[in-house]
């Protein structure tokens, strides 16, 4: 029965383990957060961000920053595309490509919400060029993370 345990232990850890995303799936990622960083709307810091994710059932939804006069309201391009996901009913997040001038990372307010959604999501930060800094699941860039789990035994 412990064997048995062990097994399914590691049978659904590996299950986790995010799968590696296809040159083809990446470029056209990519792409896609690259059209949506032209879409930004940063005024006040001038910093394009356009962000692309993937749903398990192979939709793509994109978003960019949107900022505002009152500076905190901000919205930054990854969470656009998560509510633009979410709000179509796609809760199942494989992937999210974020595109800014210098390969930049997402903030850890995008990571907690990013994590809300899949903590081994394929995390990719490429600049304008499509050159990749960084490609990893969201868990090493938020370890030990606050979610859903936490509040489990509440519901
Ligand atoms: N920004 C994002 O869109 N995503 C991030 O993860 C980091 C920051 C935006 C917010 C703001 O419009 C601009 O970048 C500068 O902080």
């Amino acid at each position: 029965m412990r064997i048995l345990g062990m097994v399914f232990a590691i049978f659904s850890s590996a299950l986790l383990c995010a799968a590696p995303l296809s040159p083809k799936t990446t470029a056209e990622l990519i792409e896609k957060a690259t059209l949506a960083q032209k879409k930004a709307y940063p005024p006040y810091s001038h910093y394009y961000v356009g962000a692309a994710l993937l749903t398990k059932s192979g939709k793509i939804f994109t978003g960019c920053n949107v900022e505002n006069a009152s500076y905190g309201l901000t919205i930054c391009a990854e969470r656009t595309a998560v509510f633009k996901a979410i709000s179509e009913g796609e809760k199942d997040i494989e992937a999210i490509v974020v595109i800014t001038k210098d390969g930049g990372m997402p903030c850890g307010a995008c990571r907690q919400v990013l994590n809300e959604f899949n903590p081994q999501m394929i995390v990719i930060a490429a600049d304008e060029q499509g050159k990749i800094h960084f490609e990893k699941p969201l868990s090493h860039l938020l370890p030990s993370a606050f979610g859903p789990a936490n509040l489990e035994e509440l519901r």
